[in-house]
């Protein structure tokens, strides 16, 4: 979510920044804008929309300077227009950010009562002023200040028309490196954005501060200790690094998943209240008292639509149904004031889903959705938006985005039980702890990538998969399924383990991989039993099972195992086999895993 990139030397900072930012641009481009030092002032080019729109504009009214700093946007807070977009400027100075400002609103309004006026509806805006307010002719003791009174996520890199010479650079929970250079330093989000003038970087942690000048670069932490941070050498070639490393966005997003996930609940899980911190637009639309709650979405949004119905009324009792969007509204839905809609879309634009809440607006329902690409359609037209916060996800098969949606429908089912009263404060606890594990177990998972990997070579000459999963596990391996068709190519179907003999078993021989996702939980003994029936009919079994499980180890031809963890957490865990069982067949059959053939990412057509 977003990019940013400084720099200082001897050189014309604009066009550097400019070849800077494009290697940026997956992060977003919903604004750009470049602000650099120049005779005592600071000059500012900012243009809403793709970075194409800011080389336009400089080539038209150019800025010139060997101090900047620049940025392309992935929209939080705020609308994508120019007002918005950054850098953002106050006085004599000007600040780029990257993260999220949880305590803006607050900030805000004290600085508003201070005689401050905005003139954006950005939360980096109200650092900016910080910056100004606490300036006593020290610029990074300023920057200091300010960062004290913030709470959040940020990166940011800023510039004062006092100091054309140095640049001021912090970073607390979002990605920021420093490049040497010889006699010019760079700052930027990664370092894709910069590797075509340096292979020596430094990696920033939570809480330094760094001061960079052409040539010297001091970082302190937040109480001005200065620390000393090593000096590592990068060989990537500029195109590996755009993906961070990864061969694929894919890979790499499945990767990202425990940190978005820590993203998605950050500032929402009050533990030890036993709550959850829920936005009060959210809040206001008391979902909890409808009658019913129809959930719409495509695709894997619609998956994890599914695992919200059991999430949703198995705490919160509330009863819910799950549509495919394009169904739901050709079919003349029953949906009343009394009922809650909630749309389930990473992009926020998919045409279907949109048309569906149109529906519901117009029959006076409310209008919840779970969103990730924040201010796009479907949120500017619900009444609140819980938003995902996985950062824009540029493969094509979604996986963080299904996580993070999974996050956040876990967080309202409680949230709604607990207004409820169906839950007590101790049950409320048990499950914001297991909410808490879930990112180190899905890291745990993560390394046994080359496991599945041999698993996936075994599997590349099978034409069909079936995927079976009971409980919350059939939407999982609905998604499993969705997944592997997407990427391979490969026929493959999603059954509830139950449903089998009343159909699917017919398919069973020793050439159908069948996939089971059966860990220990509610319905595991009736699944054991489903799986004895394919074993006894020659089927190659591949599950996904509690670790020590030897009894379905033993009936598997691969038995990959998951912690022993509450039922809810299980989906968070499984799913991330199946995404990774994709991934290596698709990558072994040579596909392009991060456009596949006839998809696209955004559906905004029907
Ligand atoms: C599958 C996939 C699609 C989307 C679907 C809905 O990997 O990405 O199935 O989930 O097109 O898109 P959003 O969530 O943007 O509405």
């Amino acid at each position: 979510m977003c990019g940013i990139i400084g720099y200082i030397g001897n050189r014309d900072c604009v066009q550097i920044i400019q070849a800077g930012l494009s290697r940026l641009a997956y992060r977003g481009y919903d604004s750009a804008g470049i602000a650099v030092c120049h005779e005592g002032d600071i000059d500012l080019r900012r243009a809403h929309g793709k970075l194409e729109n800011l080389i336009s504009l400089i080539s038209v009214d150019p800025i010139r300077g060997n101090t900047g700093i620049g940025h392309t946007r992935w929209a939080t807070h705020g609308r994508p227009s120019e007002s918005n977009a950054h850098p953002q400027k106050y006085g004599k100075f000007a600040i780029v950010h990257n993260g999220i400002i949880e305590n803006y609103l607050e900030l805000r309004q004290e600085l508003i009562a201070r005689g401050h006026q905005f003139t954006s509806e950005t939360d980096t805006e109200i650092v900016v002023h910080l910056i100004a307010e606490a300036y006593e002719g020290d610029f990074a003791q300023a920057v200091r200040k300010a960062l004290k009174n913030v709470r959040g996520s940020y990166a940011i890199v800023a510039l004062c028309a006092d100091h054309p010479d140095e640049i001021i650079a912090a970073r607390q929970q979002s990605p920021l490196i420093i490049a040497k250079g010889d006699a010019e330093n760079f700052v930027a989000s990664d370092v894709a954005a910069v590797l075509a003038y340096s292979r020596q970087f430094i990696f920033l942690d939570d809480g330094d501060i760094a001061r960079v000048t052409a040539n010297t670069i001091e970082i302190f932490d937040l109480d001005n200790r200065k620390i000393d941070r090593p000096v590592k050498e990068i060989q990537w070639n500029l195109a590996a690094a755009e993906k961070q490393g990864y061969p694929h966005y894919m890979l790499k997003e499945i990767y990202e998943q425990p940190q978005k996930i820590t993203d998605t609940f950050r500032g929402r899980i009050l533990e030890d209240e036993g709550i959850i911190n829920i936005d009060e637009a959210i809040d206001k639309l008391e979902f909890e008292k409808c009658h019913r709650l129809q959930i719409v979405a495509c695709g894997t949004s619609y998956h994890a639509g599914l695992l919200g119905k059991y999430l949703i009324e198995k705490l919160a009792r509330i009863p819910v149904d799950v549509d495919v969007a394009s169904e739901y509204r050709y079919r003349n839905p029953i949906i009343t004031p009394n009922d809650g809609f909630i749309a389930i879309s990473q992009s926020g634009e998919t045409a279907d889903t949109y048309a569906c809440l149109k529906i519901a607006r117009e029959h006076g329902a409310k209008i919840l959705s779970i969103c990730n690409v924040m201010d796009s359609t479907i949120p500017r037209a619900s009444d609140a938006t819980f938003y995902t916060r996985a950062d824009p996800e540029i493969g094509v098969a979604s996986t963080k985005a299904f996580t993070t949606q999974l996050a956040s429908l876990i967080l309202l089912a409680i949230h709604f039980a607990r207004k409820l009263g169906m839950i007590d404060a101790d049950y409320t606890r048990h499950l914001l702890n297991a909410l808490r594990a879930i990112p180190s177990q899905m890291e745990a998972i993560l390394e046994s990538s080359d496991d599945v990997r041999l698993v996936a070579r075994k599997l590349l000459r099978a034409n069909s998969f079936l995927y079976l999963g009971r409980n919350v596990h059939y939407p999982i391996a609905l998604e499993g399924a969705l997944k592997l068709k997407e990427i391979t190519y490969i026929h493959a179907e999603a059954y509830p383990s139950g449903e089998m003999k009343h159909g699917p078993i017919a398919l069973i021989d020793d050439r159908l991989p069948v996939i089971v996702i059966a860990p220990k939980n509610s319905t595991y003994e009736k699944t054991l039993s489903n799986l004895q029936e394919v074993k006894a009919r020659n089927g190659r079994i591949i599950s996904i099972v509690t670790e020590g499980d030897d009894m379905l180890t033993r009936v598997s031809e691969h038995a990959f195992t998951i912690p022993e963890c509450d039922e809810i957490v299980q989906p968070f865990l499984s799913v991330l086999y199946l995404q990774l069982l994709a991934y290596h067949i698709a990558d072994l059959l040579g596909n392009d895993v991060d456009q596949p053939r006839n998809l696209a990412k955004s559906v905004t057509v029907e």
